[in-house]
């Protein structure tokens, strides 16, 4: 095989005279030169010459940079069921629309719709992202494709016995095959679905080949009202006390939603590591309620953020979730001081990083880091003036600034260019494979 050019030569790149927003409590530099060596962030200069000679130079001037959005849970090829039978309860939905269809699901239609949506996230500014579905094989392709990172699993459900060694089988498989590929870019997990829709016997069995394997849990957790208290009156228990009595939590574990916990549930979490996806316009929109975000951070909880499916939330971007979590966080506390916009930032960003198991590499722009990153233009009248652009990005910005993306130092979107994907292409599979599906 060829060396690709990539790890022939180490290429140097300058983003010259940006706005950065290095990690959200240092706030904004108005003004940095910031050089990217290979996969890595080299410097983040102010008002000092940086040499080159630079490979490729990108023009700063009237952007923002900030450190690449991580979607911490979601179901990419769900885009399939956008706008199909909405404004419906959760577990109706479900089991009236989604499951039968996804009975007839193929391994081309999850390429292309996981692709759709890898298009729909670059764009509007993430850079890693965890997903559990089916046909994970293809799931994993469209992301080596696409050239982003992501947290990989294969979604366990197993309501009855002959189902479970089946499944586990097919999520080892997946797991085994693909972690650490497409240059590490790719992690893997294992992920019974949620408690609800796995018995005691799979979770033990995940548990203990998660421990083999090394990898960490992601799942569903007390995403409505109705779960919990089918749990309590089932089990005395709630999921996460279930779930915690199972050693569930003695493996590093992602759970996304969080809805309705106790203050005990939320100890529970605290005290094992667990870490949750909040995923607000999901839970919104299923009429779930509003997670105690606030709460679970004073708890000690690392709590992150994600869009959910494409079905249940409707699209897939995080610089609308950021803006709702923040002002869900107030309006659920009373205070308009909680979940500033430094912190909502921070869920999207290095908090996420930490839940997809690469905090010491993601989440943040400073020398050593690996080079994710998002350029923001701010030549829009939503954005100005720029009294504070962390702010205006928080509560103003729609995700549709996005101008370029970089992954590994990579470009994926350079100047409202997709470079690594055929829009195009993505949407006239997409549109001709969705009409089977009406
Ligand atoms: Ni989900």
């Amino acid at each position: 095989m060829e060396p690709c050019a990539y790890t022939a030569k180490v290429m140097r790149i300058l983003i010259r005279g940006v706005a950065v927003i290095p990690r959200p409590e240092t706030g904004v530099i108005p003004k940095a030169d910031v050089v990217i060596e290979g996969r890595r962030f080299a410097a983040v200069a102010v008002g000092e010459e940086v040499s080159g000679p630079f490979d490729r130079i990108v023009e700063g001037e009237g952007k923002l940079l900030i450190p690449g959005l991580v979607n911490a849970h979601t179901h990419l090829a769900m885009t399939l069921f956008r706008g199909l039978a909405q404004d419906r309860p959760l577990m109706d939905w479900l089991e009236k629309e989604v499951w039968p269809r996804e009975k007839r699901l193929t391994g081309e239609i999850v390429h292309w719709f996981s692709l759709l949506g890898l298009v729909e996230m670059i764009r509007a500014g993430t850079t890693a992202f965890a997903d559990m579905y089916f046909f994970m094989e293809e799931v994993a392709e469209a992301v080596e494709k696409a050239g982003v990172r992501a947290l990989l699993s294969y979604g366990i459900i197993a309501p009855t016995p002959e189902r479970i060694e089946p499944e586990l089988k097919k999520a080892e498989a997946f797991a085994r095959e693909w972690e650490g590929k497409a240059e590490g870019r790719i992690r893997t997990a294992l992920s019974p679905h949620a408690p609800y829709t796995c018995g005691p016997e799979v979770w033990k069995k995940a548990v203990g080949l998660a421990k083999e394997l090394r990898i960490p849990i992601h799942t569903h957790l007390a995403e409505t009202k109705e779960e919990v208290e089918r749990f309590q009156a089932q089990t005395g228990r709630s999921p996460v006390e279930w779930l915690e009595e199972l050693g569930v939590f003695g493996v590093p574990t992602l759970a996304a939603h969080g809805v309705h916990l106790s203050e005990k549930d939320i100890e529970i979490l605290a005290a094992h590591g667990v870490h949750v996806a909040h995923c607000p316009t999901s839970n919104l929109k299923l009429a779930c309620g509003i997670a105690p975000v606030v709460e679970m951070l004073k708890g000690g909880v690392n709590v992150c953020l994600g869009t959910d499916g494409a079905g249940s939330a409707g699209d897939l971007n995080m610089v609308e979730e950021m803006r709702l979590a923040a002002l869900l966080a107030k309006v659920k506390t009373g205070d308009p001081q909680a979940l500033s916009a430094p912190e909502a930032l921070g869920l999207a960003t290095w908090r996420g990083a930490v839940a997809l198991g690469w905090g010491k590499d993601l989440g943040t722009i400073e020398p050593g880091r690996r080079a994710d990153g998002v350029m923001i233009r701010l030549d829009q009248a939503h954005l100005f003036p720029d009294h504070d652009l962390l702010a205006n990005l928080v509560y103003a910005a729609k995700g549709s600034e996005v101008d370029s993306v970089f992954v590994d130092g990579r470009f994926l979107l350079l100047a409202g260019e997709l470079q690594t994907l055929d829009e195009e292409e993505v949407l006239a599979r997409c549109r001709e494979l969705a009409k089977k599906f009406r």
